[in-house]
């Protein structure tokens, strides 16, 4: 397989007439990462891997691999492997067949087009379906001869837009832990396209979230999950609570903010000047239920306005004068379910709160 390749975006912009579909993206890829763009419906993501991949030509901007320039190289000398969604297999071809089709196209000795085509097919563990046509395999079983023939002929880099997104949650989740070790086992920089968080933050070695063709903010997923820069970021991925308020002192390690009369502490390196309005972000699985003896740093009282049950842990929505907060509770500090419209009081401590910016 080919040598680890780092991919660089400088200043790429894509305009459709008067949409911007990217719009002055900049970002560095390194050899062997694994890189997720994630992004709402029409965010650009398909774009950016379509002008990686050179089927989309930038309006501005540049695409290096390995410091050169590639613009001016049609797709097929990128030699970049692809998978995308639908996976679009020849139906009349058989497994070994299709995934041997980039190297036919190539030109490649036969001999030589047979080992490796047993090398892809068993890589992802398919060489017992070699003669197989597609429509007798299952979803999941397509989708790997697809990711066998991207790989087959040694791709500098994988590109993959949403490739299990016509895969069922069990199927799914399987293919999320081979696709992972397979990267892990060849190495290959892989740019990877996803609606879904979980996938993103589960599989990725770092994510960028893109919204209306701009790049928003890049970082591993703790970075991300743990301090979003924007209210966006916050709310795309994972669940938030937000809390606007006002600064009304400032201590060593942070600030109290006084939000709908009430005054809550924040611990944080960041500093904003007395009587500003700052916006603060609450994860629900930071926040619990008060009882007994516990004492968080801040508390509200509430009532229960909604829960639902998701075996592992109960989703409270308490109303309070601070608005409509998620709460989740793990279910076995819960008796049994909570009754709607039952008083109780929610705490957090206060390295919970995360400072955001408005978008
Ligand atoms: N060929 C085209 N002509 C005109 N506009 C286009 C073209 N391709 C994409 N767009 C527009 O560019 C924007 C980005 O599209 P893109 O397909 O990159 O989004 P996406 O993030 O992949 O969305 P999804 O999650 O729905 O696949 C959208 O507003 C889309 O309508
Ligand atoms: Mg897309």
């Amino acid at each position: 397989m080919a040598g680890l390749q780092a991919l660089s975006l400088d200043r790429v912009s894509k305009q459709y007439g008067a949409a911007r579909a990217l719009d002055d993206v900049s970002l560095t890829v390194a050899g062997g990462e694994f890189l997720t763009l994630l992004g709402p419906s029409g965010s650009g993501k398909t774009t950016l891997l379509m002008s990686i991949a050179g089927f989309v030509a930038p309006t501005s901007g540049h695409i290096r691999l390995n410091g050169q320039p590639i613009e001016h190289l049609p797709p097929e000398k990128r030699n970049f492997g692809m998978v995308f969604q639908g996976y679009a297999l020849f139906p009349h071809l058989t497994v070994a067949r299709n995934v041997a089709f980039p190297l036919e196209v190539r030109g490649t000795p036969r001999a030589e087009i047979e080992k490796k085509v047993k090398e892809a097919l068993g890589l992802v563990q398919l060489g017992a379906f070699a003669e197989r046509l597609p429509r007798q395999l299952s979803g999941g079983q397509q989708q790997r001869v697809a990711l066998a023939r991207a790989l087959v002929f040694a791709p500098h880099l994988m590109l993959l837009d949403e490739p299990l997104s016509a895969l069922d949650r069990k199927l799914r989740a399987d293919m999320q832990i081979e696709l992972k070790s397979f990267h892990r086992q060849i190495g290959l920089t892989f740019i990877y396209v996803t609606h879904d968080q979980d996938e993103a933050l589960s599989m990725s070695d770092r994510v960028a979230i893109l919204r209306e063709g701009k790049l928003l903010q890049l970082g591993p997923p703790s970075e991300l999950y743990e301090r979003p820069a924007t209210r966006f970021v916050a709310e795309f991925l994972g669940k938030s609570n937000f809390l606007s308020g006002r600064v009304e002192r400032r201590s060593a390690d942070g600030f109290t903010f006084r939000c709908n009369g009430l005054s809550f502490e924040h611990k944080g390196i960041d500093a904003p000047a007395i009587d500003s309005e700052v916006l603060m972000a609450l994860r629900p699985e930071r926040m619990r239920v008060v009882e007994g003896d516990d004492r968080p740093r801040n508390t509200i009282e509430g009532s229960i306005a909604e829960f639902s049950y998701l075996g592992t842990a109960f989703h409270l929505l308490v109303d309070t004068v601070a608005g409509r907060l998620a709460v989740t509770v793990p279910t076995w500090r819960h008796g049994g379910p909570p009754a709607i419209g039952s008083r109780l009081t929610v705490g957090w401590d206060a390295d919970a709160s995360i400072r955001v910016e408005h978008d």
